[in-house]
């Protein structure tokens, strides 16, 4: 598995932000990398900043209308040469296209200049001012297809001051976005090895699965099927239990010559875990930067079907055969 996570940069012109995130990538514990900067403007001055500090840069022309899916295609194509797994908008200034949104959602990030959902789109800290509010500050969100929507990692407020002009409070704005920018992106790039994050995405995948209840299995998050008292437990989250590396899902295999075919083929996805592993239990490792999440909900409903009762399996039979 990769090292650190490799996020490309997008910009439009001044690159403040793209800075801010290149220099706290230089230090030893940063968990990403920047492994290219590009944008829309082939003349954006952090574009000169990015070459002379030896990072990767692509420059496409400006798109024009007739030429915008050409440049997102090309954009995607150079977002994928350069092996990025999370993209970081700073200051990219062209809406991005909804199907260039879906093949990364998840993995774009952006920073805006205002407290959202106050002020999405532009001329945020003017309209700040002219509201009269006591504070401006910016926000690192989620991209979705509609604009400055998406869930927001995180915030700073920064204090308005009499006399502020719009540029006054930017220029202030922008210390806290250097600072805010590099920490949340940080954050976000490890949430794998988080195990209240990774507990709260397999509570989401077991809460699609009929008739399941939370239930603790000593000490560890346990989900269960089948009704409170009489259900069976499916799937358990151990977090590093008996010194293991893995934040692990404990799911139900076929047999253990399932588990040690699995687990050979593939060290880095399986393992067998200690005393759980002799009660048929296989181990699927959560905490991987590179984890395809759509497998973990594969084995979670394989484990629902091999523990529900009966009149469950039934239905969700009648329901495949649609
Ligand atoms: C920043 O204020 C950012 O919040 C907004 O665009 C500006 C980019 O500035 N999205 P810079 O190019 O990073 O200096």
């Amino acid at each position: 598995m990769r090292n650190k996570a490799r996020v490309a940069i997008l910009i439009s012109g001044t690159g403040s932000n793209m800075a801010a995130l290149l220099y706290a990538s230089r230090a030893p514990d940063s968990p990403y990398e920047v492994v290219l900067v590009t944008g829309d403007n082939p003349d954006a001055p952090g574009l000169v900043l990015a070459d002379a500090e030896g990072v990767p840069v692509a420059r496409f022309p400006a798109p024009t209308k007739a030429t915008r899916p050409d440049f997102f295609a090309a954009l995607d194509r150079a977002l994928h040469e350069a092996e990025a797994d999370t993209v970081a908008l700073a200051g990219f200034m062209r809406i991005l296209p909804a199907d260039f949104v879906g093949a990364w959602s998840g993995k774009l990030l952006n920073i805006h200049p205002s407290l959202l959902p106050k002020y999405k789109g532009l001329d945020t800290h003017a309209r700040a001012l002219e509201a009269g509010d006591n504070h401006g500050g910016c926000s690192v969100h989620l991209v979705t297809p509609e604009v400055d929507a998406g869930e927001v990692l995180g915030q700073v407020p920064v204090a308005i001051l009499p006399g502020d002009t719009p540029d006054t409070l930017a220029d202030r704005v922008k210390i806290a976005e250097h600072q805010l920018y590099p920490r949340i992106l940080a954050g976000y790039v490890s949430r794998y090895q988080d195990a209240a994050w990774i507990e709260a995405q397999v509570d989401a995948l077991t809460s699609r699965l009929p008739e399941v209840t939370r239930k603790t299995s000593h000490g560890s998050p346990g989900w269960q099927v089948g009704g409170e008292k009489s259900g069976k437990l499916f799937a358990i989250l151990a977090d590093r239990h008996h010194g293991e590396d893995a934040i692990g899902l404990l799911v139900k295999a076929s047999g253990p010559d399932e588990m040690t075919g699995l687990i050979e083929a593939q060290p880095e996805a399986y393992y067998w875990p200690k005393y759980y592993g002799a009660s048929g239990w296989l181990g699927v490792k959560l905490n991987r930067r590179d984890l395809d999440w759509s497998q973990v909900a594969d084995w979670l409903e394989r484990s629902w079907r091999a523990s529900a009762p009966a009149r469950l399996t039934k239905l969700m039979r009648a329901a495949d055969e649609f």
